[in-house]
């Protein structure tokens, strides 16, 4: 199994070429269903999510193809309507097919997605959205089914602002007959990015980015041209790294509109962040800046950054308190980042860190995709070797990190 090796103490230096968002193309990916035809993508990023969806895709009878970071899916041939356990188990986000299946061909099996290290992520809101769109539901062998002759538009409430919830629903009652009604939805960037796609293939979907979403079904849905936003998580964890390594990185192609969140934490931390036409320049120079955060859905600060930001706070001047809010078991990197020699203590979902004077290298595991990054960026800060187990959960986030992180000057190698 692979592991990363990182001999630390360089600071980053250059620029990064931000690739397109993994949690914008799965969703994009899963509209292509809706199509009686061929949808194009572009800017989609080489990762193992992405070859997971589109395993799962062919497995319905779409015919994908594709070079580099262009992907056609022709879903003109679809004709099984099951997601079997194998394939949805590897990535909760194949739930994303559940919509569009029972939307284009009224009726889908789709595995329930097993448990999740960051928490339970059960999915009843997107089954209670189907149901007040007129399918039948059964939960039964681990399977969701749903089935209906023809969908109907609803009003949905959703309890939590849930991101692949609000999709899977934006998804289905686009070809609903009348009109849908979604509240309280996910105002995230990936949101609005499929509510776009979805305009661009024909549908009539207002409000996305804001917590009402109202969607007027239409007969059908036609091919269309897509391209992928960038990655405001993989962007926001470069800049993190720029940060805390004390360097002077150039993050290109990233969407500063859609990091409010991250860009103002980082300034707090007392570097300098320059939102330039080319991208946003991250240079630190002196000490860092402890500061508290809680992890809110957007436009709040992401819980996808929240332990890349820890490290950060580890080695900051004072403590801080980070407030986890969104899923309850996301502090599994705090164990290997106690290894390192970071201060660190847990009470429920608040984590109290002191920062410390210098992290020091240690073999450790990475538990999920976003702690794994959390482990590279304190392994580039610590003092002596970090090797980093179980990296597979890197893969499946990331395009080329390690190759990014080395371009920029980091001592980084798989080994
Ligand atoms: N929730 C429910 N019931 C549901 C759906 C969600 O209780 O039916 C709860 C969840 O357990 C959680 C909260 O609602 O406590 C919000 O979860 P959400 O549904 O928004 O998460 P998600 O859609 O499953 C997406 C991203 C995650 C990201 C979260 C939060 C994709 C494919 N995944 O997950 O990304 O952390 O939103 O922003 O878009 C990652 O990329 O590392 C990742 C985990």
């Amino acid at each position: 199994m692979d592991k990363i090796e990182i001999r630390g103490g360089s600071k980053l230096e250059g620029e990064v070429t931000i690739s397109g968002a993994k949690n914008a193309a799965l969703p994009l990916m899963a509209a292509a269903i809706l199509v009686d035809g061929i949808t194009e993508f572009d800017n989609i990023p080489d990762l193992v999510d992405i070859k997971s969806i589109k395993a799962l895709l062919e497995d319905l009878g779409a015919v994908c193809r594709g070079q580099g970071a262009t992907l056609s899916i022709d879903a003109s041939a679809i004709t099984k309507l099951e997601a079997e356990y194998d394939l949805v188990r590897k990535m909760r986000a194949s739930v994303l097919v559940l919509g569009p299946l029972v939307a284009r061909f009224g009726s889908a099996r789709v595995s329930l997605p097993g448990g999740c290290a960051i928490g339970a992520r059960p999915v009843d809101m997107h089954l209670r959205g189907l149901e007040a769109l007129g399918a039948e539901i059964t939960v039964e062998h681990g399977y969701i089914e749903a089935r209906a002759e023809a969908l109907v538009g609803g009003e949905i409430y959703f309890d939590l602002p849930t991101v692949t919830g609000t999709e899977n629903l934006m998804m289905a009652a686009v070809l609903a007959r009348g009109q849908s009604v979604l509240r309280n939805c996910a105002r995230e960037p990936e949101v609005v990015a499929l509510a776009q796609a979805l305009n661009t293939m024909g549908a009539d979907v207002s409000g996305a980015g804001t917590a009402v979403i109202t969607i007027n079904g239409v007969e059908k849905l036609h091919p269309a041209a897509v391209s992928v936003i960038p990655d405001r998580i993989e962007a926001g964890t470069f800049m993190v790294a720029a940060a805390a390594t004390h360097g002077d990185v150039l993050v290109k192609e990233c969407r500063p509109d859609h990091m409010g969140g991250i860009i103002s934490k980082l300034k707090q931390t007392g570097c300098s962040v320059e939102v330039i036409p080319e991208g946003v320049r991250v240079c630190s120079t002196g000490e860092i800046q402890s500061t508290d955060f809680k992890t809110l859905p957007y436009p709040g600060f992401p819980t996808d950054m929240q332990a890349q930001f820890m490290v950060l706070m580890a080695v900051a001047r004072k403590n801080s308190v980070i407030h986890e809010t969104i899923f309850e078991n996301r502090f599994m990197h705090v164990n290997e980042l106690q290894r390192m020699g970071a201060d660190i203590s847990i009470s429920g979902n608040y984590a109290m860190i002191r920062g410390v004077e210098a992290l020091s290298g240690a073999p450790v595991m990475a538990s999920d995709l976003r702690a794994s990054a959390s482990l590279i960026i304190a392994g580039l800060i610590a003092r002596g070797t970090t090797r980093i187990n179980r990296v597979y959960h890197l893969d499946r986030g990331y395009d080329a990190i390690e190759k990014k992180f080395s371009a920029l000057g980091a001592d980084i190698q798989r080994i």
